[in-house]
């Protein structure tokens, strides 16, 4: 366990980091965003990041970040709760959408970090008291994020109460390459996902149904790669989202026990560094695969930020849940969920 001071924001504050792991899988971690800043594998970093803080507040990208209150998208900005109509920020102005949080979201917010180490592995404990009416949600919640590495794995645990009703909905935005963030492009790399419904969506990325992948390039029940031929094809789905920007529903009874949860087996990642196994208990997982990156920003050690150069695993309720009713976190009731990373 090792911290040290990365960087200052332009207002001054420390962004402090935090280095927890071992010989085989290494996380650096930010207080700023929660933001996952490296990840090694085998002494190799397959995570997409910046050097400085400056890279993180200029691009638009969530690069390793904690997302909240609501990851991903609401419709228009705006629900419905109990009666009561909200409006919130739509900072995804082409759109009119809200996303990832709002302005502020989680991603911008210095957390408070306590380090714990025990027989298991070692341990960031990040905490954050998201304020009734901040970004126009109802609530104050507590929130407290967990990531553990132990062995060959790496979790995070979302833990939230609110003390009114609110939409939750937590996630990391970690872009990860299997051949090393170094690596070029994701087009020579697999991805297996343990979904038999997607949700279809609009011109806006908004889904209107949950439909079965059957027959779709979505179908990825058995390993497909990610080849540019699949992102850039001509599916009406794909197009929408120029390549893979979807949310699919985790539907298996394949498991894993983790910190005293059961997980389902939701996707396994590989590239030539090996495979990372993603278990949740999260029922839908959003892969985007750096559709919206275009060269611009480059990543630390002035690497290419190029289109489709990494894989987002965003575990997840489905987008725009509150204007469905769902993904509403009720007063005094725990929003528990859990991200096992495993490298295999
Ligand atoms: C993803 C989302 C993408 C894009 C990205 C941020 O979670 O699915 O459409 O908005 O975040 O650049």
């Amino acid at each position: 366990m090792n911290s040290y001071l990365f960087d200052k924001l332009p207002d001054g504050r420390d962004v402090i980091a935090y280095e927890i792991g071992n010989d085989t899988v290494r996380a650096t971690i930010l207080n700023y965003g929660g933001i996952i800043q490296k990840l090694l594998y085998k002494g190799i970093d397959i995570i997409g990041g910046y050097d400085k803080v400056e890279g993180y507040l200029v691009s638009d990208g969530y690069q390793g970040a904690l997302i909240g209150r609501y990851a991903n998208r609401i419709r228009d900005a705006k629900f419905t709760l109990n009666g009561v109509e909200y409006q919130l920020a739509a900072n995804e102005s082409a759109r009119n959408n809200h996303l990832h949080g709002g302005m502020v979201g989680y991603d911008k917010k210095i957390w408070d970090v306590a380090p714990k180490t025990d027989c298991d592995g070692e341990h960031l404990v990040l905490t954050l008291v998201d304020p009734d009416g901040n970004e126009n949600y109802p609530g104050t919640v507590n929130v407290k994020v967990t990531y553990s590495v132990c062995g060959e794995n790496f979790s995070i645990h979302y833990e939230a109460v609110s003390d009114k009703d609110t939409p939750f909905n937590m996630t990391n935005h970690a872009y990860l390459n299997m051949n090393g963030i170094a690596g070029g492009t994701i087009y020579d790399q697999t991805l297996q996902v343990n979904a038999d419904f997607m949700s279809s969506v609009d011109d806006k990325l908004i889904p209107v149904a949950k439909v079965p992948v059957d027959g779709t390039p979505f179908d990825f029940r058995t390993p497909k790669l990610l080849s540019e031929e699949l992102m850039h094809c001509d599916d009406e789905q794909m197009k929408k989202g120029e390549g893979l920007d979807h949310n699919l529903y985790i539907t298996t009874k394949e498991a894993t026990l983790w910190q005293g949860k059961k997980l389902a087996k939701a996707a396994v990642f590989a590239g030539k560094l090996g495979a990372l196994t993603l278990y949740t208990d999260t029922p839908c997982v959003q892969f985007y695969a750096g559709n919206f990156m275009d060269g611009d920003y480059p990543f630390k050690g002035g690497l290419n930020r190029e289109k489709n150069g990494a894989l987002c695993l965003e575990t997840q309720f489905a987008p725009d849940g509150p204007n469905r009713g769902e993904a509403i976190l009720r007063a005094g009731e725990k929003y528990d969920y859990t991200a096992l990373f495993r490298f295999e």
